[in-house]
Parts: C-alpha cells; structure tokens; sequence
C-alpha cells in the first residue's frame, strides 16, 4: 500500500511483462539493458504528463493552427552512476534535447551508506525539470543524497524515477523530499539482509554492465 501523496507506482501490465524479463537471472547483458532502456522510456511518458510546454503556429496543408510542443531544453536527466545511466537512452528517445548530469553514488557494501564520488550537471539546472533516475530504489540512501545535491544548487522541480523500488527506500526518500515527486514502477516486498530488493532483480548496475 502506498500512503505517500508524492509517490506514484506505475504497476502496468506491459511494464510487469518488461520486469519478468529482467528479473530472470538467466537474461543476458545485451536483452537486459535494452528491457531497462524500454522501461524508463515507458516511465517518462507516464510521469511527465505535466511536462513544461509552450504554443507555436504551424501551418497544416489547409490552415494556420496554434500548437503545443514540449520546451524540451527545460528538462535535464541526472543518472546515479553507475546503473542510473542505463535508463538515459530510453528518455532520450522522447526528450533528445534534454541535457544530461551525472551523479556518481557508491554504496558502501557494509554499511550500505551512499558515498558521492562524482558530480557534474548541466549549467542552469535550478531553472530546469530535473529528473533523477536510478534503476534500484533500496535503502532510500543514494536517492535521497543526490535529491539533496540537487537541492543544493538550487533546483527546485526534481522528478526521481526508479524501476524497482523497496517500501523501506519509499518511505525514506518520500518522507525526506516530500516536494520531489516519487515514479516508481514496481514496488517490492522488502530488502534482504545485505540491503538486496526482494525479489528484485541483483544488482542492476552489475547486470547492465555485465560486471559479474
Ligand atoms: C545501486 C543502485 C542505487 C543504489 C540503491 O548502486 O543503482 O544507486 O545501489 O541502494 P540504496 O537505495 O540502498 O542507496 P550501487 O551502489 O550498487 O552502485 P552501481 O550503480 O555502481 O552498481
Ligand atoms: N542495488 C541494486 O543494484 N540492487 C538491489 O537490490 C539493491 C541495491
């Protein structure tokens, strides 16, 4: 059950379809990135209904007409690196000009806390929709420390995107940014002992790099 007003679980037929496939440790690298592409393109298109627009004229074959485009360089996408760059492509496939960031997140493997080794983000980000996405929503720690950085230089419309998620990361991230606006696509049972989503799918960043 989700009690938070921020958070959305997208929970679509065609998207549990998608996540079967990447669940399946059997899945290979390449079939693996290119469901993850899939999804977070089906993820956009569901979570930017109120993207930013804006009225042009075009001329049809038989009048002038008023329309409305996307302002696609007011969005920016930031992946948490590593896995998080695995979702780009997918969005970009709906908004190609929409600029890029990164933010590298290391969870620690013992104390599962998020370490930042990297950060480098499109020039104006503060006046842009900034859609964070990451694959793996599990302790909520990386998700809520780069929401955090981008809070920090003054972004202030922030979307966080995440394929699978644990309640125990939902209720940390929703309960920390109560103004970011939480998509996630499937929400899991729980977290294991080492932190793992169950029934999750591995570690997504390993499984889209073939790391392991
Ligand atoms: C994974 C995942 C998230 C993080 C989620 O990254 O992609 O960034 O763990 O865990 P949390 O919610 O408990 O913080 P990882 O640290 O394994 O790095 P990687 O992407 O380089 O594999
Ligand atoms: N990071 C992953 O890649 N997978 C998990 O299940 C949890 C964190």
């Amino acid at each position: 059950m989700n009690q938070f007003k921020n958070v959305h679980i997208l929970d679509h037929p065609l998207i549990r379809h998608k996540l079967a496939i990447i669940r399946d440790k059997n899945t290979d690298t390449k079939t693996f990135r290119d469901v993850i592409k899939e999804i977070a393109m089906l993820m956009a298109y569901e979570s930017f209904k109120d993207v930013p627009t804006q009225e042009i004229e075009v001329e049809t074959p038989l009048e002038k007409t008023k329309q409305t485009i996307v302002k696609e360089n007011s969005i920016a996408i930031v992946p948490i690196l590593r896995a998080g760059l695995g979702m780009v492509d997918g969005i970009l496939s709906l908004f190609p000009a929409a600029k890029v960031g990164h933010i590298g997140m290391c969870r620690n493997e013992e104390t599962l806390e998020p370490e930042e080794y990297y950060c480098k983000l499109p020039a104006n980000i503060d006046e842009k929709v900034v859609m964070v996405v990451d694959p793996m929503l599990a302790t909520g720690g990386s998700a809520c420390d780069a929401v955090a950085q981008l809070k920090k230089r003054g972004c202030k419309n922030i979307k966080f995107l995440a394929i699978i998620a644990a309640p125990e990361g939902v209720e940390k991230l929703a309960k920390a940014h109560p103004d970011v606006s939480v998509f996630v696509s499937m929400l899991d049972r729980c977290l294991n002992e080492h932190g793992y989503i169950l029934p999750g799918l591995g570690d997504a960043g390993d499984r889209i790099f073939g790391t392991k």
